[in-house]
């Protein structure tokens, strides 16, 4: 009897434990969303990357985003199972939401289904984070109801966006409407995140063969013109990211930091080869050029010919790229 009721008494005991145990598992996974503010971002609203993405991430859609002649790029985008379900009941993001977009080039080669491309090497790493209580209203990586991070391709633990607004926001104006998140592109979102798709989407199909019957070519020229009142700004913060990936080795854009090359602020309307504190080639300094926009074009186009013999040449071939060279431009014109 004794020992009947020691037993019975046991398992009262345990299943208690058990139901405990269950409990807080539940509620640990309830809590998960708002964590975020106990993990990823500090007291002064430092943001980290997740150590262990993806693990805890899913991804949720992808970018392919064109280049000349195939896939340049390669943007994935993960979110936190939580923050799907979240989204997929109320159409929105909850506060503590936490958004990756990894960013790699990608290579391709003939396969089976056609010219097919895929990831290679990380560009780098960007993060939003859901806040709904303005909690950092003093901090230039938090507002517009989001913390922005961005992290280094070499040192994904080295945060290195500055400012939101500079860095981020003109490029994520044209989302406003979905919460400044291009959610459309995203199906583990559902039916609520296909929200403002853009009227111009086209499919980037051309012919037939590969896995769909039809092989996937990108039709560039069926994208999306450029001509709402935000391109501006979007061109200018493209070409900051292309500045960002093909000159600031060589050239700062602060006033007086002079690197391989001479600082760039300032340098729309300059004359070539004039800055102080910077010692010119004999070849840039007696071009008699002015760095008109014309002139910057030619220059980044042909390095090496457009002023024959300057230094630059010898290092750095150009930027092929027209559209890229003209958002570049754009860019440096607003360097003063
Ligand atoms: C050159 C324009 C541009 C800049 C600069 C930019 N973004 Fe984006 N971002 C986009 C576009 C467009 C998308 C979706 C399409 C794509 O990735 O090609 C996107 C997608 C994202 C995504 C995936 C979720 C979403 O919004 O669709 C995150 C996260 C993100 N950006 C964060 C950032 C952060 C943080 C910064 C600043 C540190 C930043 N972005 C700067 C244009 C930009
Ligand atoms: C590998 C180093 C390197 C890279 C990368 C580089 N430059 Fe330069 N750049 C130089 C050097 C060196 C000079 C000085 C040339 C001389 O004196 O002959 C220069 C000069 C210039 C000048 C003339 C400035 C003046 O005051 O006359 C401009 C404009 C310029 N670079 C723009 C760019 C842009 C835009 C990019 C990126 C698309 C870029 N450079 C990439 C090294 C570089």
């Amino acid at each position: 009897m004794v020992v009947d009721r020691m037993v019975r008494r046991a398992l009262t005991a345990a299943l208690a434990a058990l139901i405990l145990f269950l409990g807080q598992s539940v509620s640990a996974r309830e809590a998960a969303p708002t964590d975020t503010f106990a993990t990823l971002v500090d007291a002064q609203g430092r943001i980290r990357f997740p150590p262990d993405f993806p693990a805890d991430f899913v991804y949720i859609g992808a970018w392919a985003v064109a280049g000349g002649n195939g896939v340049a790029d390669i943007h994935a985008v993960y979110a936190r199972p939580s923050d799907v379900r979240h989204f997929r009941q109320s159409g929105a993001f909850p506060d503590g939401a936490v958004l990756i977009k990894e960013v790699t080039t990608t290579i391709g080669a003939p396969h089976t289904t056609g010219r097919a491309y895929w990831p290679d090497k990380p560009v780098t790493w960007f993060m939003m984070v859901k806040d709904v209580r303005t909690r950092f209203p003093g901090s230039p990586l938090w507002g517009d109801g989001w913390g922005w991070a961005q992290f280094d391709p070499a040192d994904k633990t080295r945060q290195i966006a500055k400012n939101y607004k500079a860095d981020c926001l003109g490029c994520h104006v044209p989302a406003r409407a979905n919460d400044l998140v291009y959610t459309y592109a995203y199906p583990a979102l559902g039916p609520r995140a296909q929200a403002n798709v853009p009227a111009k989407a086209a499919p980037a199909v051309q012919e037939g063969s590969g896995h769909r019957e039809t092989r996937q070519v990108i039709n560039v020229s069926a994208m999306p013109a450029a001509t709402s009142p935000v391109a501006d700004e979007v061109a200018t913060a493209k070409g900051k990211l292309a500045f960002e990936s093909s000159c600031i080795g060589c050239h700062s854009v602060s006033s007086g930091v002079q690197g391989t090359g001479p600082s760039l602020f300032g340098v729309a309307g300059r004359k070539a080869g004039s800055l102080p504190g910077y010692e010119f080639s004999p070849a840039m300094k007696s071009s008699d050029l002015s760095w008109t926009a014309e002139n910057l074009d030619n220059h980044l186009k042909n390095t090496r010919n457009f002023i024959p013999d300057n230094r630059m040449g010898r290092f750095f071939p150009g930027v092929p790229d027209a559209q890229v060279r003209a958002d570049i431009i754009k860019y440096l014109s607003t360097l003063h």
